[in-house]
């Protein structure tokens, strides 16, 4: 297993370049470049890639898989009516999942699995955190397969959320409680 060799850091201003042509590659959505500028400054985001400290081709500092997300008031978010109890009034915030990928070569290893575990702790770290949460596109097999594994509830259907290329697609809402449910 490759394993031992992957660890996880925040991504930085370097990583930048290399971060925006992973999401370019894997991703059917374009991102702005501001939002590369936030995610590497942290700014509103927090943020992990994964690197293998094993390459010798003078990359082993280079992401090869990433984690986004976003805190957020759970007051101010789409999910607010589908929590339970007081969630509305008593100050609660969620962790909301921005993106997350893994370069095609380093896939089924796991470690799209170790940077949602990433956020997970860091959402279980903040005393008012009462859950992860996210959309993904309904023909994304991989990715809802990952978040059921990984004990996400799909707790809403969207019906045309995503606007790709002039086609409406579907997405779920997945998430993940931290605090009571
Ligand atoms: N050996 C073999 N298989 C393994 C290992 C291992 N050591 N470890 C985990 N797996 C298996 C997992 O169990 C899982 O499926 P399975 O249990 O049924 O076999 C599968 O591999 C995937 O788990 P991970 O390895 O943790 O995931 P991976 O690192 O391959 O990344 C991801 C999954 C992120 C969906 C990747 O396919 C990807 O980047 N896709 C394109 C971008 C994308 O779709 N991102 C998510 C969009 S939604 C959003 O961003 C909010």
């Amino acid at each position: 297993s490759c394993h031992s060799t992957i660890s996880y850091r925040p991504i930085r201003p370097s990583d930048i370049e290399i971060l925006e042509q992973i999401h370019g590659d894997i991703f059917p959505i374009r991102y702005e470049s501001e939002f590369f500028q936030d995610v590497a400054h942290g700014r509103g985001i927090v943020s992990w890639a994964a690197v293998d400290h094993s390459r010798d081709d003078g990359k082993d500092d280079e992401p090869i898989g990433f984690i986004t997300a976003r805190v957020v008031l759970a007051t101010e978010s789409e999910i607010v009516d589908l929590l339970r109890y007081d969630s509305a009034e008593s100050g609660w915030s969620l962790v909301y999942i921005l993106t997350l990928g893994v370069v095609d070569s380093y896939r089924n290893h796991g470690i799209a699995s170790s940077l949602i575990l990433e956020v997970i702790k860091y959402a279980s770290s903040i005393p008012s955190c009462r859950a992860v949460y996210l959309h993904v596109i309904s023909y994304n097999f991989p990715a809802i397969h990952l978040y059921k594994k990984m004990s996400f509830k799909c707790i809403q259907k969207l019906p045309g959320f995503y606007l790709i290329a002039g086609q409406h697609y579907d997405s779920y809402l997945f998430v993940y409680f931290v605090k009571g449910c």
